[in-house]
């Protein structure tokens, strides 16, 4: 068998938990394979929001196996709390849970450096979600990081004070005022530790290939989106890891002849979260409308949306970057009522079109060129098949189509697992 991808082809938020719990009941296992909590991913079913951060989004359902790939950043303090919130809806995740040996672990004083960076960064910060992602994956690259292997250790406690002495002379040459408790963060972090030691730590891609072997069906769950990827993304406006589909390999030990199916998936506009450029944003009406009515604001943060129209020249560069196979296409119900949308086909750079990402997407440099099609009106939350659908949204959809080269499988019409449609 092969391994599936699910990733988010924008700047994250695409609705990606959604999907994964939806396609979950086809898969044997749901891994996820870079990020760390600095994910935010949102299910809705029989009434109830969940919001998971580092565990996949399979673990709603009964027969799921859930690993937490050797790519991804774990912070057991976050962990803990999240697993907490799965108690009292009766998840047995000591079962189907299990976490790789190689991931690396968040300390609290990657937390403090990621605040002390941004501090320092001044107006130029990243918009980071302070999560500790950045300091943590440098750790990793950088040959200093502990990993949830290490827990197995019996000097894990030494391991752990260098790295954080360490961190703290770090934390002190910034100069910035961060305020702590670093004994009190510290007593937090060794409780959630010994909860976290009760799961399962295994080999994850030995056990990942061993499954394939076994014809079981793996589905990989991409966090964040392709233009927050530490190389194809806005650069420096990024996260520290590969969400594109090379992230999977390596994030999961999996070569990439045993990569399947890659579903991109997308909001039919456009949404960006913390700092970096964003040509289609908008700043009137238009994008307040699009802020209201899909209630974008960040599932990790809390903080607003930045929205805007959707943007073909970044999507084709995400369609080709990760191999997308099928498309699916989120939050259609949010363009309702639009008189006229509006889809960014080129930018005008540096006096010239192109259809193409260029290095610099800056404002200074970047116009986008807008082609104009006709709205609906209908409220498409209610609808059950794609036969329903007003002519109009297929126009959308069969524009976008034949721009990507790629069929739109999946068309989402609100936030509930049910208010999905497969075309
Ligand atoms: P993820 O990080 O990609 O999993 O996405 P988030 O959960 O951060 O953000 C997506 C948001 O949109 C969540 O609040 C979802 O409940 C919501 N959502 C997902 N699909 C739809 C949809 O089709 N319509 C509407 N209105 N909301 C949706
Ligand atoms: P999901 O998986 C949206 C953004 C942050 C910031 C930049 C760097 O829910 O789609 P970091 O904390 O990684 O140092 O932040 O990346 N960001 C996200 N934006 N969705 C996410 O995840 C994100 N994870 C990080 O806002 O701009
Ligand atoms: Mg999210």
């Amino acid at each position: 068998m092969a391994v599936d991808l699910l990733l988010g082809l924008q700047w994250g938020d695409e609705g990606k938990g959604k999907i994964v719990d939806v396609l979950t009941k086809d898969y044997d296992i749901i891994a996820r394979f870079q990020g760390g909590p600095n994910a935010g991913h949102t299910l809705e079913f029989d009434g109830i929001k969940h919001v998971l951060r580092t565990i996949p989004s399979g673990i709603f359902h009964e027969n799921s196996i859930n690993v937490i790939g050797n790519g991804v950043v774990i912070d057991p303090v976050v962990f803990v709390k999240e697993l907490e919130g799965l108690h009292q809806f009766g998840i047995d995740y000591k079962k189907k849970l299990i976490l790789s040996r190689k991931a690396h672990l968040i300390l609290p004083t990657h937390r403090l450096l990621d605040a002390a960076s941004e501090a320092s960064k001044g107006k130029a910060k990243i918009g980071s979600t302070l999560k500790g992602i950045g300091p943590t994956y440098m750790d990793k690259t950088g040959r200093n990081g502990l990993r949830i292997g290490d827990l197995e250790l019996d000097d894990f406690k030494e391991r752990y004070r260098a790295l954080a002495d360490k961190h703290e002379a770090m934390i002190n040459f910034y100069n910035v005022d961060v305020q702590y408790d670093l004994e009190e963060l510290e007593k937090e972090f060794f409780e959630s530790v010994a909860t976290l030691k009760e799961l399962t730590f295994i080999d994850s891609e030995e056990f990942l290939n061993q499954s394939l072997k076994n014809n079981k069906t793996i589905l990989a769950e991409g966090a964040q989106g392709s233009l927050l990827d530490i190389d194809f993304g806005t650069y420096p406006f990024v996260t520290s890891s590969n969400t594109t589909a090379a992230g999977a390999c390596t994030g999961l030990g999996v070569a990439p002849n045993k990569i399947g199916e890659v579903f991109g998936i997308f909001k039919a506009y456009t949404t960006r979260v913390g700092s970096g450029p964003f040509p289609t944003e908008l700043f009137d009406g238009d994008g307040e409308k699009m802020a209201k009515i899909g209630n974008e604001f960040g599932a990790v943060t809390g903080r607003p949306r930045r929205c805007g129209w959707l943007d073909l020249v970044a999507l084709k560069y995400a369609v080709q970057v990760n191999g997308v196979t099928q498309l699916m296409m989120m939050k259609a119900d949010v363009l309702s009522g639009f008189k006229t949308l509006k889809i960014c086909t080129a930018y005008k750079y540096k006096g010239e079109t192109i259809q193409h990402l260029p290095y610099n997407i800056e404002e200074e440099n970047v116009t986008p060129v807008y082609t104009e099609i006709k709205g609906w009106d209908k409220d498409l939350t209610q609808l059950d098949a794609a036969g329903q659908f007003p002519k109009a949204l297929n126009d959308y959809i069969e524009f976008l189509e034949k721009e990507l080269n790629v069929p739109i499988k999946i068309v989402s019409v609100g936030p509930d697992r049910t208010q999905t449609i497969h075309r």
